[in-house]
Formats: structure tokens, sequence, C-alpha cells
């Protein structure tokens, strides 16, 4: 498949997610999977995002850090257009995802967000068997491949597939909270996205779920490109390779995951990270 048919923006001759056999490693025109420009995003007359600008390398875990309500979760929803989804938001500037803008008038909202899927804090399984959790997605995108591999795939990359191969007809909700989890990022997937967006994936769980997801990320990030929220930075500094701290709006710096805890830039920075404050 080439890069132009890869193009997910705007043309919709692009091949639908669950048809797509490459992943992101086959398309290394630019080093980046997402680049934000200028980002600004409002809650009406409240600036939540300031100028923005961030380059997430593709195939690496970038982990954006920051005190609570300093913009982590506003900034991450803006990356594939889910802050659209909140009254009063508004977004200005550019995320750019193979070089094209997602906000240019024509790009289907939707469409982007199952190239740079989202798997949130709770997690939130459908209200439908294991098997149909990850299937419905592909299904509804007219996926044509065979629906027991893509969902075995889908299982087995999530790290699920031994311990709910026997329980595939059962409720999503009869798993627990950790299988849950890792059943969404199983849904994620199933559309063959380039990009998963994780805000917060472990604060609702124990931590052994907890371990189970940080070890999944290492093996996720060789097919995709992973944003993770997180407000503890000990798992910021096990799982990423970049990361990126906000206050206030604002991204302080960004950088090497080791380099930015060892030596930061800025003294803001090194107070969040001594626990000054946050
Ligand atoms: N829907 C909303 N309406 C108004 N303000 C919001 C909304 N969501 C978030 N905010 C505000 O935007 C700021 C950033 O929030 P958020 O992105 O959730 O921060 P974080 O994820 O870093 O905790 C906070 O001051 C928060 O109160
Ligand atoms: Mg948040």
């Amino acid at each position: 498949m080439t890069l132009t048919e890869r193009r997910p923006l705007p043309p919709d001759t692009a091949a639908a997610p669950g048809q797509a056999e490459e992943t992101a490693t086959d398309t290394q025109a630019s080093p980046w999977a997402i680049e934000a420009q200028k980002l600004n995003i409002q809650y009406g007359d409240f600036h939540a995002v300031k100028n923005l600008d961030l380059r997430v390398p593709r195939n690496r875990v970038m982990a954006m850090i920051g005190p609570s309500g300093c913009g982590k979760s506003t900034a991450l929803r803006a990356f594939n257009r889910m802050n659209e989804l909140i009254p009063g938001a508004r977004a200005d500037g550019k995320v750019l995802f193979h070089g094209q803008d997602i906000y240019s008038p024509g790009v289907d909202p939707a469409r982007v967000r199952r190239w740079i899927g989202m798997v949130f804090q709770k997690p939130n399984p459908f209200p439908k068997s294991v098997y149909e959790n990850v299937a419905w997605g592909a299904r509804i995108n007219g996926y044509k491949g065979d629906m027991d591999e893509l969902v075995e795939n889908s299982l087995r990359q999530s790290a699920l597939w031994d311990e709910v191969k026997d329980k595939l007809k059962d409720s999503a909700y009869a798993l627990s909270g950790g299988q849950q989890q890792r059943l969404c990022i199983a849904r994620a997937v199933a559309l063959k996205p380039e990009v998963l967006l994780m805000d917060e994936p472990t604060s609702a769980l124990d931590p052994v779920s907890t371990a189970k997801i940080e070890s999944l990320l290492a093996e996720l990030k060789t097919r995709y490109t992973i944003v993770i929220v997180t407000h503890n930075m000990q798992q910021a500094g096990r799982v990423s390779d970049r990361t990126a701290f906000m206050l206030l709006g604002d991204l302080v710096e960004e950088g090497d995951t080791r380099e930015l805890f060892l030596n930061p830039r800025d003294e803001r920075t090194e107070n969040y990270i001594s626990g000054r404050f946050g």
C-alpha cells in the first residue's frame, strides 16, 4: 500500500480501518505521528491550552504530565478532535497527521478518531459481549475480513486473549476493571489505528492491572504511537520515551524522558518533579 492510499485525510478512497493490513511502521514519510502547531483550546473565555507546539514521534510512547487542571486531557482530546464533543470547547491552530491538518474543512472527525483512537480513564466497554466489544467498530466500518481472526489478534495484542478466550460470549461487564481496560485497548486496536491516545488509563486500576497495562505499552509501541496522560511521574518514567510537562495550559518543556527527569531545563519542571507542588 502506498503512502497516498494510507492518507486518511481527506480522500475517502483510503482503506477503511480494519481493512488496511499495514500499520504505521510501513509509512516513514515523517518521523512525527502527530504535530500540534500553535494549538489553542478554549472553553468559553477560559484558555485551557495555550499555543501548544508539540511533535509526537512515531512508534514511541509520549507521556504528558503536569498538575491537575493544567490542560493534559484537553490537549489530548484535541489530537483526535474529541474536544468537539464538549459544549463550548473551541480549537484553533493545527494538528498535523500525515502532513494534513485534522481541523481542515472537509475532514471527517469520525475518520480522524478511527485513525487516532482513544482509551479513557475509566474502562468503558459497551454493554455487549467481550467478542462484540472488539468486533463492533470494525463491523460498522464495513470490515470484510475474518472477524474471528481480527477479534483474536486484537485481544492478543492487548494481552487479554488467554484470559478471555473461553468467555468471548460473556458480558464485558463480567470482566475485572483491569480486563475491561485491556478490552477497551483491544477495541481501539481492532480499528487498526496509527495512534492511541490514553488518558490516565490506569488511574482507576489496582497495581497488578496497572503493571499489566504498563508492560503492554512496550509491546503496543512497536505497532502504534502512544500518547499517555498520567499524573503519576513514576509511571511516566517507566513507560515513556519522551515526556511533555504542562503547567497552566502551557507546555513548559518536552524531551527524552530520562533527560527531563534527571536534567530538567526549566525550573518549573524541576520544582514539579521534585514534588514541590502539584
Ligand atoms: N468542559 C469544560 N468546560 C470548562 N472548563 C473545562 C472543561 N474541561 C476542562 N476545563 C478546564 O480546563 C482546564 C484543563 O482541564 P483538563 O484538560 O481536564 O486538565 P488535566 O487533564 O490536566 O487535569 C481546567 O482548568 C479545567 O477546569
Ligand atoms: Mg485530565
